[in-house]
């Protein structure tokens, strides 16, 4: 049954940055001025676009994304600034310097090309409600990223995270192998079923494509969708405006 809402949109803008970072890497100066792409202008085309937050991860290795653009993004999105960030004490310094509407954490790893799996909630135990909880206490929305795991779910209910975004990596990966395909969406569905029936708000996001959504939006009590890749490699054919309204336009279809 498709939701009988409508879907919210986070666009991810990480991969601007790794373009930028593919030319500017060493240059001691790569945010802002005259050099392209500039993730904060393209954030804001998204927004005006119909995008209802902005996405970045920022890695310890600095792959992509910089402080200085999560600083920048704080000043200028006018919906809302999702940052993405590991459990540590350097990044939870930095979100409460920064203070962006919402953080998700997300289990980190440097050899990794992207985030692969989700948050062990069950084994970062008392570290991660204290951190959910300082987050919580300055005003910032907190979110866990979890694989659509029931003993997962659950420990992210208890520890009192207000969201989690349900990784639907798996799905996306076996999205051509029907078999493979129905069992990790049943996983999300059950998944999201669960964490709603535990007070928990459901996000989902990593591999949504413009395919793959019509079946991604049939998850049951989704609030929001955080999409990257599929959107900025369209935006360089369509530009992102376009990128945008298109995702969006299948995330609600009229009727
Ligand atoms: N959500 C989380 C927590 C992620 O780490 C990522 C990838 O950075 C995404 C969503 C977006 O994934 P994709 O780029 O595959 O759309």
């Amino acid at each position: 049954m498709p939701p009988n809402r409508s879907l919210l949109l986070g666009v991810n803008i990480d991969h601007a940055a790794t373009l930028r970072q593919a030319r500017y890497r060493d240059e001691a100066h790569s945010c802002g001025g005259n050099v392209e792409p500039d993730p904060v202008l393209l954030a804001q085309l998204a927004e005006r676009a119909g995008a209802d937050g902005i996405t970045v991860h920022l890695r310890e290795d600095r792959r992509h994304i910089q402080p200085r653009d999560v600083e920048r993004l704080r000043e200028c999105v006018a919906t809302r600034l999702n940052l993405e960030m590991a459990c540590t004490s350097a990044m939870v310094k930095f979100a409460l310097a920064i203070r962006p509407h919402a953080v998700c954490i997300v289990p980190e790893n440097r050899a990794e090309v992207t985030t692969e799996g989700g948050l062990d909630v069950v084994g970062l135990g008392r570290r991660l409600a204290g951190v959910v909880s300082r987050l919580g206490d300055a005003g910032i929305t907190v979110s866990l990223f979890i694989d659509p795991d029931p003993s997962q779910i659950e420990r992210a209910a208890a520890i009192g995270a207000p969201f989690v975004e349900l990784h639907t990596g798996a799905y996306a990966n076996a999205y051509h192998e029907l078999p493979r395909r129905a069992r990790e969406f049943k996983r999300l569905y059950d998944g999201a079923e669960q964490a709603e029936a535990a007070g928990l708000m459901v996000n989902a996001g990593h591999g949504i494509n413009y395919v793959n959504i019509a079946e991604v939006r049939t998850i049951p009590h989704l609030h929001e969708l955080n999409i990257g890749h599929a959107i900025l490699s369209r935006a360089l054919f369509t530009g992102i405006e376009e990128a945008v309204r298109e995702m969006k336009a299948r995330m609600n279809p009229a009727g």
